[in-house]
């Protein structure tokens, strides 16, 4: 077997599968189905599932070990997702995905982390210059290729309010004066962690979603505490993504009495 037919069979369900059980269409029926001038040959569809493939994992993993993070280091932010989690799924039985929708406290979380911590923090809207050029008072010579540094947008003081500070409260409807109103996909560049414009990412809602859902799954079965009280470390290195240096080790405690 190819490499390219392991990626396949393994992350997107072998078309033959889904013909025999008919139950789900995935992704790849979908490539499949395509036709005219839509249709895709085998190394496009190939191309496709590879970059999905390729851009989807590392990001959604990068940001839930983020997220983590904050959570041991911050107690009270994590005891209150607790206490949300706890109001809308209770203990009885487990999280499901039509919850998300109620878990307000978690968005504003999940928000703060991508600002502080966001795992793609150079886009692409790249500009060479054709000349020796004049912006805002900086000299930038003929031939440079300027990007956009999102990570340093999303901590600059004159854009927010103690920019350092985790505090997901700032995207809360409720805090009145420092409320930040921004969905985070795009349209306002004060945050954009997933870039903006026609290269945005197409998979924006796909991981955030996966990212909130196991994130929610995670805190509902588990508390989070430091791993022998060693702090967590916040050293990030860019490698596909913007990783921690050193990986998160914690230590959790199960909350229900059903997963022990
Ligand atoms: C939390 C998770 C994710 C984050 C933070 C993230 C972030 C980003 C960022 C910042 C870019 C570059 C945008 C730019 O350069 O302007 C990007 C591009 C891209 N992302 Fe994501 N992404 C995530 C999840 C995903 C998922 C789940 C998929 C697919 C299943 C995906 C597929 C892509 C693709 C294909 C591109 C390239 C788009 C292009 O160049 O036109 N991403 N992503």
């Amino acid at each position: 077997m190819r490499f390219q037919d392991i990626v396949v069979a393994g992350y997107f369900q072998v078309p033959c599968m889904a013909e025999t059980t008919k139950l789900h269409r995935d992704f790849v029926d979908v490539l499949l189905s395509l036709t005219g001038t839509d249709k895709l040959s085998n190394s496009d569809m190939i191309a496709v599932l590879w970059e999905m493939i390729f851009r989807g994992t590392d990001t959604v993993a990068v940001l839930i070990e983020w997220i983590l993070a904050r959570m041991v280091m911050h107690p009270d932010v994590q005891s209150r997702v607790h206490i949300e989690l706890d109001k809308v799924v209770g203990k009885s039985r487990a999280l499901a995905e039509s919850d998300l929708t109620e878990m307000v406290y978690l968005h504003a979380v999940v928000k703060e982390v991508l600002r502080l911590h966001p795992p793609g923090p150079l886009l692409s809207w790249s500009r060479l210059a054709i000349t020796d050029s004049t912006v805002d008072g900086y000299h930038v010579p003929k031939g440079t290729t300027a990007m956009v540094n999102m990570w340093a947008i999303m901590r600059d003081p004159d854009v927010w309010v103690d920019p350092l500070e985790f505090k997901p409260e700032r995207f809360m409807t409720m805090n009145e004066g420092e409320h930040v109103d921004v969905c985070g996909f795009g349209s306002d560049l004060r945050l954009a962690p997933f870039g903006s414009g026609r290269r945005a990412c197409p998979g924006k809602t796909l991981g955030l979603t996966t990212v909130t859902f196991w994130v929610a799954f995670l805190l509902h079965e588990f508390e989070f505490r430091p791993c022998n009280e060693r702090r967590v470390d916040l050293s990030e290195v860019l490698k596909l993504s913007c990783e921690m240096v050193n990986p998160l080790s914690i230590r959790v405690r199960p909350r229900r009495s059903s997963v022990c």
